[in-house]
């Protein structure tokens, strides 16, 4: 990591403000007063920075960088390809998306040009270059922001070639093509490469092992499209990081689908990503949603396993939630300070200055229309900036995590395309954050890994619904429970391969050892559908999904309760080598999840050892230093609650010493140092 400190900074966009010479010295003014240290611009400059084919306007970007370092902001520079300027569009249509129907998309909005466009890389080259060039010694210059939130596809007759030419590198035959994609089913075999099209609500959507192939296809030429980008700028500027900000998907806050971000983070220098969580809303407590916050911000600092930036988030409201509400006084610093926890070396808003027109006019921002400090919003990131000094010692820390949560976007991209079990309750994020739920609330760090991660760092792996798992990763979980790994997987899991056609004779024989026992059939409930499970004398619901299993050498945990299944295997363990193997059959709800890795924690003997008693809704979450560590204790709800906790400590924000027993006030933050 470059910096020194954690950043405190915003989307910039002074290009809006150009004339208005008045409120760029007030931005100064004010980003001072509200302890900002980094300014995020450029994102959708392009039109101002070359208004009309091959004339460029650098002057005024010069002026804002010198500004800026003058007053010890640096800058996140970002290149403009996320929206074009409207010549472009018009000069070269080309450049402009065809969606799944084969339409040609019109000029507007952002984020909508074709990846392999030549025109549009030659373009993207020209700006990028002279951008790169301009700044690559500006002091200023701390970081490259590539683009904007890279997403969605397109299916011209360049992307088209593109995928083929992928699917000959992946097949080399249309014989092997054929036999992985099943194509024979409803007469689908192809005997050219050039009948093939991406797939198509008006064409082509059946064949899932061509569906799964597109996505990681679109994954891939994503990725290309940034190489390109970044080429310059890479030679240009080597010892400057590059990063581009990550998405999660929609108010549900589960990671971002249309990209697998395993592939990309190995191609950025510095994972970064933009949280927009539903804070207060109707339909989930406070903790329901942080700890969701907590499962993406552990996935995306677990892709490089370092710390990552919080690119973006807005101090106040946005505006494209149904209902855009306010932060609640004292959110904005606990919402903050729980990304810090997580291990973001940053906190960085968008934006730095409403705009005055256009659709986001009402979205949040530091500085909001009425141009002054005197607001709540303001104050609350003055705060959060005076805060954020006391706490720079962590900045480049990060975490330790004995328990890995498999999560794979090949399994959730296949799984949500079969036909079969039931299309409402699927849902594999969302599973996963109900597992993961355990380990929030009893404040035990956790990493969100990929299937073909390292395993043999954690003491236990969690990976429920993991639908598809290629030879290779089978091998793995063998190889893992065999040196004396833990492993919890769940039903739906193990059911097809990497090119997502279904295990023959069986469930996979390396699953049948681990887990003692052989999967046959799967239930599939209708939404009030319910059954029980019986372990020890406690009854607990299932629903949604209940699997049957033959039991080979498992022991069996617990029972059915009903159906023609009623006492038989629900719940196993199994001794495999070294390690165990724990099988959960069924969809439950969090009494049991919180039941059984309470009784697998215990097995394993893995707990925080900070905290005594902890608190569901007040999370604790460390980042390890040298000779000290730093809890961040966090009460995600809106009344009084305590925890207990090992030793006394001093508050680093408040500065005062923190008692054993610890009082927090609704949505308080205390982040405590504790040394070795
Ligand atoms: C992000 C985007 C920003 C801004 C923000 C509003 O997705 O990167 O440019 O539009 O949403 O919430």
């Amino acid at each position: 990591m470059v910096q020194e400190k954690i950043l405190h900074g915003a989307d910039y966009n002074p290009d809006q403000w150009l004339d208005r010479p008045d409120i760029l010295k007030k931005d100064i003014e004010l980003m001072k007063e509200a302890g900002i240290n980094t300014a995020t611009i450029g994102m959708f400059s392009w039109d101002k920075l070359e208004p009309e084919e091959g004339d460029f306007q650098f002057e005024w970007l010069d002026s804002i960088m010198d500004t800026l370092y003058e007053n010890d902001i640096k800058v996140i520079l970002a290149t403009p390809s996320a929206a074009r300027p409207a010549w472009m569009s018009k000069k070269y249509p080309e450049v402009l998306r065809t969606n799944e129907r084969g339409e040609k998309m019109r000029h507007g909005g952002r984020h909508n040009h074709c990846f392999s466009s030549p025109i549009y890389r030659k373009k993207v080259t020209i700006i990028n270059k002279k951008i790169a060039e301009r700044y690559k010694e500006h002091p200023a210059l701390l970081m490259w922001h590539i683009s904007n939130e890279y997403g969605g596809e397109c299916h011209c007759q360049y992307c088209q070639e593109n995928f083929r030419s992928w699917l000959k590198k992946e097949y080399s035959t249309l014989e092997n093509l054929n036999a992985s994609w099943w194509t024979t089913f409803w007469a689908h075999t192809y005997t050219s490469w050039d009948q093939i099209e991406s797939p198509s609500s008006i064409g082509e959507n059946e064949v899932h092992g061509m569906n799964l192939d597109w996505r990681r296809f679109v994954t891939d030429q994503t990725i290309d499209f940034y190489e390109h980008e970044i080429k310059d700028i890479r030679k240009l500027t080597p010892n400057i990081p590059i990063t581009t900000n990550f998405m999660a998907d929609t108010m549900d806050l589960i990671p971002f689908q249309g990209l697998d971000y395993y592939k990309f983070a190995k191609h950025v220098d510095v994972v970064s990503w933009d949280c927009y969580p539903a804070w207060h809303n109707d339909w989930e407590t406070t903790a329901d949603l942080a700890s969701k916050v907590g499962f993406i911000d552990d996935l995306y600092r677990s892709l490089k396993q370092q710390p990552f930036l919080l690119m973006e988030s807005t101090p106040s409201m946005v505006n494209w939630h149904p209902v855009n509400k306010a932060k609640r006084p004292g959110m904005h610093m606990l919402s903050s300070m729980q990304h810090i926890a997580h291990g973001s070396d940053s906190n960085l808003y968008f934006q730095w200055r409403k705009s005055r027109g256009s659709s986001e006019k009402f979205h949040g921002a530091v500085v909001d229309h009425d141009n002054n400090n005197q607001n709540r919003v303001f104050q609350d990131v003055r705060k959060v900036g005076e805060s954020l000094e006391k706490i720079n010692k962590v900045t480049g820390s990060s975490k330790k995590s004995r328990v890995g949560i498999i999560y794979d976007w090949d399994s959730n991209w296949a799984i949500n395309d079969s036909q079969g079990f039931s299309q409402e309750t699927k849902q594999y994020p969302q599973t996963l954050q109900n597992h993961y739920r355990f380990f929030w609330n009893n404040d035990i760090p956790v990493d969100i890994i990929s299937p073909k991660a390292d395993l043999s760092q954690y003491d236990l792996i969690v990976a429920p619904m993991l639908y598809l798992i290629d030879e290779s990763s089978l091998d793995k979980f063998s190889t893992y429970v065999a040196n004396g790994g833990n492993l919890v997987m769940s039903y739906i899991s193990g059911v097809v391969n990497e090119h997502d056609l279904t295990y023959m004779n069986g469930w996979p024989q390396q699953l049948q050892e681990i887990f003692g026992i052989n999967s046959v059939e799967t239930d599939v409930y209708y939404p009030k559908d319910r059954n029980r499970i019986l372990i020890d004398g406690k009854s607990f619901e299932v629903k949604d999904y209940a699997e049957l299993f033959d039991v080979k050498s498992a022991h069996v945990i617990g029972t059915y309760d009903e159906d023609f299944y009623a006492g038989q295997a629900a719940i196993t363990e199994n001794n495999f080598g070294k390690g165990k193997g724990y099988f959960i059959g069924a969809r439950t709800n969090q009494e049991f999840l919180d039941y059984f890795y309470s009784y697998i924690c215990k097995e394993v003997q893995i707990c925080n050892d900070f905290v005594i008693k902890g608190n569901d809704n007040v999370s604790v979450q460390s980042r390890k230093l040298s000779n000290k560590e730093v809890f961040f204790i966090m009460n995600f709800s809106e009344s009084n609650q305590k925890i207990l906790v090992s030793s006394e400590t001093v508050d680093l924000l408040s500065e005062k010493h923190v008692n054993v027993e610890i009082n927090m006030l609704p949505y308080e933050v205390k982040v405590l140092e504790k040394r070795e």
